[in-house]
């Protein structure tokens, strides 16, 4: 793995396959992902609409197809996880993720690609006692990160080679929405904490169904990627993120769904620098004497 390569990620989210995945959407991605030429893929969550065989089956197709093309890697979302097989966990966590891992192996996957390596945490866990909020509403809806997750992705990217560009994926937005203003993760000023303590240069999410690209607390980028589902809040187009992290910077650019054209078209890009290793100035023979 070669350190400040250049890295270019495809930030997919929230594909939502059953009633409301738009199949126009899904057909124009799957033709228009090799011409980004992407280092690797990452969905992030809601791949299903209710867990079912038949959504699961349609998404892993796509997976498929996306692997032909790229490397990928797949975190569930809300959606895509059975919790009423395990209410607040009392049966075992098991029972919950086993349709799933029928058809996406692992809940904590790691992809390491060319200058970069991906590391996907589990913030989907429907009604546990992690996620619980005082507002009815989000029972089931919202996430939590465990401290064991973000101590397990602070190891792992602590483990990578220097430059390498360190990118979490995750399904729940950690940064309020633009609309709703709402937060995907409960006890999110203790998740902020913690993931800053990670090592990421990035984070990609999604659930809330509006794409967004900024930063917790002014160093960490976070890519939020919308849906390519019917779902989208607020009526407005359907949008994907392309993450390029070089060795100064994480640049995200919007894509934007123009329905009656059938095509992503690019939209606007953001840019934060990237904290990595310091820059070190050497001075060259006679240049710098320091008398
Ligand atoms: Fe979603
Ligand atoms: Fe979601």
């Amino acid at each position: 793995m070669t350190s400040n390569q250049p890295v270019t990620i495809v930030h997919l989210s929230d594909l939502h396959f059953g009633a409301f995945a738009d199949l126009k959407q899904i057909e124009a991605l799957e033709s228009f992902l090799p011409k980004l030429a992407a280092t690797a893929v990452a969905v992030s969550g809601d791949l299903s609409q209710r867990a079912r065989h038949g959504e699961f089956q349609a998404a892993h197709l796509f997976i498929k197809r996306v692997r032909a093309v790229s490397s990928a890697l797949v975190v569930p979302g809300n959606h895509d996880i059975e919790w009423w097989e395990s209410p607040l966990g009392l049966l075992g966590e098991k029972r919950k993720y086993a349709k799933y891992l029928r058809y996406f192996s692992d809940l904590r996957p790691m992809l390491e690609v060319p200058g970069a390596v991906l590391a996907g945490a589990l913030s989907s866990y429907g009604v546990a006692f992690g996620s619980l909020t005082l507002r009815l509403r989000d029972l089931a809806v919202k996430g939590h990160l465990p401290r064991s997750e973000t101590n397990r992705v602070q190891k792992t990217f602590a483990a990578a080679p220097p430059g390498v560009a360190k990118v979490l994926v995750f399904h729940h937005n950690v940064l309020a929405g633009g609309l709703s203003r709402r937060m995907g993760l409960a006890r999110w000023r203790s998740a902020h904490k913690r993931l800053l303590a990670t090592g990421a240069d990035v984070i990609l999410c999604g659930h809330d169904h509006q794409e967004g690209a900024g930063q917790i607390q002014g160093a960490l980028a976070v890519s939020t990627s919308g849906t390519h589902s019917s779902r989208v809040r607020g009526g407005r187009p359907s949008v994907f993120n392309l993450v390029k992290i070089d060795a100064q910077a994480v640049h995200i650019q919007h894509f934007r769904w123009v329905s009656n054209d059938r095509q992503f078209i690019p939209s606007d890009t953001f840019s934060f620098a990237r904290k990595g290793p310091p820059q070190v100035a050497v001075s060259v023979a006679g240049g710098d004497q320091g008398l």
